[in-house]
């Protein structure tokens, strides 16, 4: 059984021969609870019943998909079929192309400045160049908890262990010229990202990092 990583955020990770590297997706299990990335269709199928048990019978509520990736959304019809009412939340792009995969459910586009807040959860998004052609997927911050799932960004992080603590203006300076290789659209995500200031940085690749005050402040 998956131990909470921080607080009320699990960790489900798997190590993706494609990718070559751990792949991560999280349950925030608030009230109302998140999850952030579906992983493969595979990992959803293991995930799911876990997460039901760490839910004791709760429904999911929200599935964020940072941007159309296998790692980030290929189980979301598996999700769907358990939790019939589940809603996605994802960036414009994603949502046409969800549309276009034939999902019926509903969708939430998280834009920047509009936070999402329902129950313990308060939602920020960021607009991140991840997707091909560089159109934009999004990032998202749950002020409540102070998590930030940060999906790609950091994915070069090969830091052992699972979690490492640091300071969040350090970990900024990680944002990787290879990830966004269009250094205007980096350097505005970084400024965007200045503020965000996370307790817990949730990657979706290698390691978390675990921002305490005394450290980023
Ligand atoms: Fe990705
Ligand atoms: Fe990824």
């Amino acid at each position: 059984m998956t131990q909470s990583i921080y607080g009320d955020l699990y960790q489900f990770s798997e190590m993706s021969g494609r990718m070559n590297m751990p792949v991560h997706q999280y349950l925030l299990a608030t009230e109302p609870a998140i999850m952030f990335s579906t992983g493969t269709s595979s990992q959803a199928e293991w995930i799911l019943p876990q997460i039901e048990t760490i839910l004791g019978g709760r429904p999911l509520k929200y599935l964020f998909i940072s941007h159309m990736e296998s790692d980030e959304c290929g189980g979301y019809r598996i999700f769907q079929k358990k939790y019939p009412k589940i809603v996605i939340i994802t960036s414009p792009f994603s949502a046409r192309e969800l549309a276009g995969f034939g999902y019926k459910g509903r969708i939430i586009v998280g834009n920047e400045g509009k936070p999402l807040i329902d129950g313990q959860l308060s939602l920020s998004f960021f607009d991140y160049p991840s997707e091909v052609h560089l159109q934009n997927g999004i990032l998202v911050m749950d002020r409540g908890s102070g998590v930030f799932y940060s999906s790609d960004l950091f994915a070069r992080d090969t830091s052992d262990g699972r979690v490492k603590d640091g300071r969040w203006t350090d970990v900024l300076q990680n944002i990787d010229t290879v990830l966004i290789p269009d250094e205007k659209k980096r350097l505005s995500l970084m400024k965007d990202l200045e503020h965000a200031d996370p307790r817990f940085v949730a990657s979706g690749h290698g390691v978390c990092v675990r921002c305490s005050s005394e450290t980023y402040r």
